[in-house]
């Protein structure tokens, strides 16, 4: 196992993904771990992520320095390199220019890191301070026009630094690196396979709930069938699903999940037709982050209600993911959106949560649910939020406005699937802005809603560009959408990637 400490770089759990894509397990925690815990984990490596900080800055994040007295190998990367400069009396410069993007570096020791990779090599940069002079029995490995130092190492104590993010794809050997660090370092072995997964979560659900009952949050969507699958496997008929219908759901779903997972896997579903109370406590709510915080409430009182009637249920599942936790702000990431999983649960809560998923990503979540033989259309369905369309009819919701979603999103998916398109693209829906413009039908004139298409390439939702749909297929879905849908007479695409903006509108 890799551990990586969190300095608060927005590339932190890419880390944490290329290490697992080489089937080595790996886990981010925050910086303020202490090297006791840190011995307790017993990693095979430790990495220092970047991050926005100064060294010399007042209140910069630290880690416990007697992590490097452990022994254990230890890769800084960009903050991380000059926390460990600092640390172990090198020089660290100041600077107030920001240098951002592409550089060319030039390898000029042969460090094992770099072994058998070109002497020039492009990497991505994305730093202000830099290291001038690196600390005593530390060699200086790489340099750059910017950074005359941009990587060191310490072979003798397995110390190694970068100024570049390896771990971003812009970085052309910087897998090469990783995949030397974990395996020529730290000697990591790459024994996590999903197989493996399902074991170790099998036998740690088990060891939690004992002969007590479980209940389990079931959307439909990957991440709540694959847990309940999941689940299922552990304990069986200790749990018990509730189905939430909340009238946000698209078009169809509600019956396919309950043909599905309820007769198709023998799994005990109860389903609640709630739509009424989610529209009411929405009516007249137009900020998103309200939306989000209202409909995460309410379901989390739904299934109070719903377990006080079951009697005897102490525990909670949710398929939070590790991407749902890492945006919903931790100590060290900005809060970008509350996810419906995370944001909104209230203090007093009479269930204990069980999150299975909670440390992997989409992707990752997609390969288990085939392991556990959850049905290939669920597996491989895009993800749809907690909040549903809610979030995707900008501003106050009505019923007229979910209709004109669902429609959409309903022809959209049917194009793109007619397309040979849905394995493509990781995601793709409609949204309703709040706005209506001008336009022309049957020499009439039309004043109604703009519905925008959104489809975006992704591998785990953190960051994702927009996918080149082919226009002969846009035309197609945009003459469908407005001969089709009520009160639609224009059809945007969205061709924005995340970041600058987030996948969904809201
Ligand atoms: P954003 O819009 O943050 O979305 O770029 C990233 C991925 O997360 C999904 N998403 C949510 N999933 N609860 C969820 O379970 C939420 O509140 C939520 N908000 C966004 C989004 O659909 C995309 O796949």
């Amino acid at each position: 196992m890799i551990l990586v400490l969190d300095f608060g770089s927005q590339y932190n759990q890419l880390i944490t993904r290329r290490i697992r894509e080489f089937g080595v397990y790996s886990e981010l925690h925050s910086h303020k771990m202490t090297a006791e815990d840190i011995k307790a984990l017993n990693p095979s490596g430790i990495i220092l992520s970047g991050g926005p900080n100064s060294v010399y800055g007042e209140g910069s994040f630290r880690c416990d320095e007697d992590l490097f007295e452990l022994g254990i190998p230890v890769l800084g990367i960009c903050y991380g390199m000059q926390l460990m400069t600092h640390h172990f009396g090198g020089e660290v410069k100041r600077a107030d220019e920001r240098e951002y993007g592409k550089a060319e570096m030039d390898v000029i020791n042969d460090s094992l890191l770099f072994h058998k990779t070109p002497r020039e090599q492009t990497v991505w940069m994305s730093h202000s301070d830099k290291v001038i002079a690196p600390p005593e029995g530390f060699q200086t490995d790489a340099t750059s026009p910017s950074c005359p130092v941009a990587a060191i190492s310490n072979k003798k104590t397995s110390m190694y630094g970068v100024q570049f993010h390896p771990e971003v794809r812009h970085s052309e050997y910087g897998n090469d690196l990783l995949r030397r660090f974990v395996f020529e370092v730290c000697h990591a072995k790459d024994d996590w396979t999903m197989e493996h997964v399902v074991e170790m979560e099998v036998e740690k659900i088990r060891e939690q709930v004992g002969d007590r009952k479980v209940l389990c949050a079931l959307s439909g969507g990957v991440d709540s069938s694959v847990v309940a699958a999941l689940i299922h496997k552990a304990i069986g008929d200790q749990l018990t699903c509730i189905f939430v219908d909340h009238g946000l759901l698209r078009k169809g779903e509600a019956d396919d999940v309950m043909r599905t997972l309820g007769e198709g896997f023998h799994m005990n579903i109860i389903k609640v037709d709630a739509q009424e109370r989610f529209l009411s406590k929405l009516e007249g709510v137009s900020d998103p982050e309200q939306k989000r915080k209202i409909i995460g409430n309410e379901f989390i009182y739904v299934f109070d209600d719903e377990a006080d009637k079951l009697k005897d249920i102490d525990f909670l599942a949710q398929g939070t993911l590790y991407t749902d936790i890492i945006e919903s702000g931790t100590e060290t990431a900005q809060t970008i959106k509350s996810h419906h999983n995370v944001g909104g649960l209230p203090e007093k809560m009479q269930f204990d949560l069980i999150e299975p998923l909670n440390t992997l990503f989409k992707d990752e979540v997609r390969a288990l649910g085939t392991e556990l033989g959850v049905p290939e259309h669920i597996v491989w369905r895009q993800p749809f939020p907690g909040p549903g369309l809610a979030i995707r009819v900008l501003g106050e919701i009505t019923e007229e406005k979910l209709a004109i979603v669902r429609e959409s999103d309903y022809i959209l998916r049917e194009e793109i699937k007619k397309a040979g398109l849905d394995r493509d693209i990781w995601q793709y829906f409609t949204v309703l802005p709040n706005f209506r413009s001008v336009g022309v039908m049957g020499d009439m004139r039309t004043y109604d809603y703009t519905i925008g298409i959104r489809a975006v390439t992704s591998i785990d939702g953190m960051t994702s560009d927009w996918a080149r749909i082919p226009w002969e297929i846009l035309e197609k879905i945009s003459n469908r959408l407005v001969n089709e849908v009520d009160h639609i007479n224009r059809v945007v695409y969205d061709v924005t990637s995340k970041p600058p903006s987030t996948i969904e509108w809201e």
